[in-house]
C-alpha cells in the first residue's frame, strides 16, 4: 500500500457507508432464529458489530441486510434495513443498492469482535492508496496448512508466511464492488474481495487480530463471550452504550 501522510480526521469523518450482512440462517449453529439474532454476551449477535460501526469515525450511514421479511426482529434505530438474498454475496448486492458514498465497508454480523479502530484503519488505508480497490482484514496463519486430495492424502504443504486468514471488515471503492458484483459468480463467493480479484482488481490486506473470530458453531459463542469479557475495559471495549 502507498506510504506517506494519510487523510486527516476531518476528511475521513463519515466518508464510508457500513454494510452489515445479517441475513444468514442459524442452521450451522443449530439455532431456531437467524444467526445474527442469536444472543452473545446478553445481546443479539449483530448488535456488537452495529455498536462498533456506530463508534467508527469513518462511518456515516449504516445499512443492514436482514433475512427477507425479518426486519421487525431488528431493533436498529438510525440504520437502514434491507432484505438480504439467499447467498451472502446476494445480501451484499441488495445492501449495495442503498449505498451512496464512494466507499463502503462490508462486515459479517457473525464477527462480533470487530473494533472501531479496525474499521477506521481499513477505510484510511483505502482512501490513502488510489491503486487498490479494496482493503481487507486478514490475520496471520499460525497452523501449518496442507492441501489434500479427494482421497484425504496430502498433496502439498503451503508456505504459511504467504497465507492469511481473511476476515471482515472489508473496505471497498463502491464503484469497483458494484462492477465486480455485476459480473461475478455470487453463489460461489465466500467473500466480496474474491469478486474484485476475479474482475482483475487489486486487494490489499490489513493486519487483523485472530480474536476477530466468526461465529459458526456453538462453541464459537463461548469463545466470543470470553474474548468480549477480556476486552471489556480496554480502549477497544465493545461495552453496550
Ligand atoms: O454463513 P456465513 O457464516 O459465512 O455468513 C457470514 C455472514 O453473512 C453472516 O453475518 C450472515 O448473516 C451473512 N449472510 C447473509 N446472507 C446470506 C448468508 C449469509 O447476509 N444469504
Amino acid at each position: 500500500m502507498a506510504d506517506g501522510p494519510g487523510p486527516g480526521a476531518r476528511e475521513m469523518a463519515g466518508i464510508a457507508t457500513a454494510l452489515i450482512v445479517a441475513a444468514g440462517s442459524g442452521q450451522r449453529l443449530g439455532a431456531a432464529v437467524p444467526k445474527a439474532l442469536v444472543p452473545v454476551g446478553g445481546r443479539p449477535m449483530y448488535e456488537w458489530s452495529l455498536s462498533a460501526f456506530q463508534k467508527a469515525d469513518s462511518i456515516g450511514r449504516i445499512v443492514i441486510a436482514v433475512p427477507p421479511g425479518g426486519a421487525g426482529d431488528f431493533a436498529a434505530d438510525g440504520t437502514e434495513l434491507v432484505d438480504g438474498g439467499d447467498a451472502r454475496s446476494k445480501s451484499v448486492a441488495a445492501g449495495l443498492g442503498r449505498v451512496e458514498t464512494d466507499f463502503v465497508v462490508v462486515h459479517d454480523a457473525a464477527r462480533p469482535l470487530v473494533t472501531p479502530e479496525l474499521i477506521d484503519l481499513g477505510v484510511e488505508a483505502l482512501v490513502r492508496d488510489p491503486d487498490v480497490d479494496a482493503v481487507i482484514a486478514a490475520a496471520p496463519v499460525t497452523d501449518t496448512i496442507k492441501r489434500v486430495g479427494p482421497d484425504e492424502i496430502v498433496a502439498e504443504t503451503l508456505d504459511r508466511n504467504e497465507l492469511r486468514a481473511v476476515q471482515t471488515p472489508q473496505a471497498f471503492r463502491t464503484d469497483a464492488l458494484r462492477r465486480a458484483i455485476a459480473s461475478g459468480d455470487l453463489a460461489g463467493a465466500t467473500d466480496d474481495a474474491f469478486l474484485i480479484e476475479s474482475a482483475g482488481g487489486r486487494v490489499a490486506v490489513l493486519p487483523s487480530p485472530p480474536t476477530n473470530i466468526k461465529i459458526t458453531i456453538p462453541s464459537d459463542i463461548e469463545l466470543a463471550e470470553l474474548l468480549l469479557g477480556s476486552l471489556a475495559g480496554t480502549p477497544t471495549s465493545l461495552d453496550k452504550d
